[in-house]
C-alpha cells in the first residue's frame, strides 16, 4: 500500500498535484480542508464552529482533526492501493497521531513536502480567490495562514526527516515539472 501525506504552506499545490497522483496510482485522496468545508456547507453548529476559525487562517483543534482520520481509515476498504492525505497533519501532535494510526493498521507512509516561495504562494492564492469563492483566499488572511503554516506546521518537516521519510520538492516550478519530481520519489519508493 503507498500512503502519501502531502504538505507544504497554503497555495503549494496540495490540492491539484493530488489530483495527478491520484489518477496515476489509483490512490485515495483525503483532503482534510475538503472535509472541513463539506461540513461548514451543511450549516450544522459543528460546521459554524469550523468556519470561525478556518475564515481568520486558523488551524482546527488536533482532537477535532483526530476523530476525522481516524474515521476515514478505520473505514478504509481491503483492496485500497493506498491515500493521499492532504493537508494532514498541520502541527507534530497530528504527525505522531497519525503515525501511531497507520502502525495500527500495519501501514506506513512517506512525506512529500512541497517548497513554494511565499511571493509565489501569494500570488497564487489571490489569483485563485478571483474565482474559487474561499473566505480564507484574501491577502490578510493568507499572510495569516502562511505565519500560522511556519509556526505550527513546518516543525513537522523534522519530525518526519527524524523518522526517515522526508522528501523534499521544489514547488515553484510548472505543475507538471513539480508532478515529475512527485513522480520519481514515488517510483523509487521501496527500491
Ligand atoms: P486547505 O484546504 O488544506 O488549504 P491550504 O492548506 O491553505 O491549501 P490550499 O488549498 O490553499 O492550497 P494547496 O496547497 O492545496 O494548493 P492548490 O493546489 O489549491 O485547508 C484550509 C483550512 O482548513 C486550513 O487553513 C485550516 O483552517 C483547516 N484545516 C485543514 N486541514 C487541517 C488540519 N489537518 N488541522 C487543522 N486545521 C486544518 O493551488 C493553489 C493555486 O495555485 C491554484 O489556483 C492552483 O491552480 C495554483 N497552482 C498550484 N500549483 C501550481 C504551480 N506549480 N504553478 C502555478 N500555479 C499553481
Amino acid at each position: 500500500m503507498l500512503n502519501i501525506i502531502l504538505c507544504g504552506a497554503p497555495g503549494s499545490g496540495k490540492g491539484t498535484q493530488s489530483g495527478y497522483i491520484a489518477e496515476k496510482y489509483g490512490l485515495k485522496h483525503l483532503s482534510t480542508g475538503d472535509v472541513l468545508r463539506a461540513e461548514i456547507a451543511k450549516g450544522s453548529e459543528l460546521g459554524k464552529k469550523i468556519d470561525a476559525l478556518i475564515s481568520e487562517g486558523n488551524l482546527v483543534p488536533d482532537d477535532m482533526m483526530y476523530g476525522v482520520i481516524e474515521n476515514y481509515i478505520a473505514s478504509l476498504p481491503q483492496d485500497c492501493k493506498g491515500t493521499i492525505f492532504d493537508g494532514y497533519p498541520r502541527t507534530v501532535s497530528q504527525a505522531e497521531s497519525l503515525t501511531e494510526l497507520l502502525k495500527k493498521y500495519g501501514m506506513e507512509a512517506i512525506m512529500i513536502d512541497l517548497l513554494v516561495d511565499e511571493q509565489l504562494l501569494i500570488q497564487r492564492l489571490i489569483e485563485r480567490g478571483k474565482m474559487s469563492g474561499r473566505a480564507d483566499d484574501n491577502l490578510n488572511t493568507i499572510r495569516h495562514r502562511i505565519a500560522v503554516y511556519h509556526n505550527q506546521t513546518e516543525p513537522i518537516a523534522h519530525y518526519y526527516l527524524h523518522h526517515g521519510n522526508y522528501c523534499p520538492v521544489n514547488g515553484n516550478h510548472a505543475v507538471e515539472d513539480v508532478f515529475l519530481q512527485i513522480k520519481r520519489i514515488i517510483e523509487n519508493y521501496g527500491r
